[in-house]
């Protein structure tokens, strides 16, 4: 009798994180969550166990996978860090927000006499960057977004977070990375490979992402 492997983990991170400033208000950006769900979708056809941690969005998750909700980044890592010990891939599609507010206000920050409002903000902990020291046999998977010189600098983050593949995609004039539609990206792997998609959904982006790390290892 044969017996089946074991069926692999993909971990994915999605949607944005969402930093409070006060009771009713946050920071944070535009990312909807799609990329993310998308993969979870697609990971979870392919018969892999999947755990996706999601900032707020408004998708539903595919049905049959661990869903984890989260709202800023410090909780994202807590339970990142959670699940990673578990997983064989780990996908970080989420748009972290990179700094939080230094304080948050108990109270409503009224607005009073004040014509002008300084913000102090913090640095938040680079999730992926903390996975990259410690990636032991994983796969660790990126996301880039970038305005200028998208994969110099694509190829930059693959290195210094230590990233097997790096998903890259553009905000410029006539090209939004948000939301539905046709998307173009750029998958560059640590041995240089480069694909480059035109014009895809992000089901057909998911599914390819999903067989470059199937080409690339598992
Ligand atoms: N990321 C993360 N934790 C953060 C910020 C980003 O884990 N605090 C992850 C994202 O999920 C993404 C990758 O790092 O997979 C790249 O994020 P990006 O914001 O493009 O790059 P940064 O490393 O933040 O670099 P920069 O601020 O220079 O653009």
């Amino acid at each position: 009798m044969t017996r089946k492997p074991p069926r692999k983990t993909i971990l994915i991170t999605a949607g944005p994180t969402i930093e409070p400033l006060d009771p009713v208000r946050f920071l944070s950006n535009h990312s909807t969550g799609r990329m993310g769900f998308e993969l979870a979708r697609q990971a979870k056809r392919k018969r892999y166990k999947v755990i996706l941690i999601s900032g707020p969005t408004a998708l539903v998750p595919p049905k049959g996978i661990r869903f984890v909700r989260i709202k800023d980044a410090r909780q994202m890592k807590k339970e990142v860090l959670r699940f990673f010990k578990r997983a064989d891939c780990v996908i970080m599609t989420a748009a972290v927000s990179d700094f939080r507010p230094a304080a948050v206000s108990k109270q409503k920050i009224k607005k009073a006499s004040k014509d002008t409002v300084y913000l102090k903000l913090k640095r938040n902990p680079d999730i992926l960057a903390a996975l990259g020291r410690k990636k032991g046999r994983r796969i660790l998977v990126g996301f880039s977004l970038e305005t200028n010189n998208p994969i110099e600098n694509a190829r930059e983050k693959l290195k210094s977070k230590n990233l097997d593949i790096i998903v890259i995609n553009q905000a410029a004039k006539g090209l939004d990375p948000f939301g539905r539609g046709a998307k173009d990206v750029a998958i560059v792997d640590k041995n240089g490979k480069m694909s480059v998609l035109k014009g895809r959904s992000k089901r057909s982006i998911a599914r390819l992402i999903i067989e470059n790390i199937e080409d690339y290892r598992m």
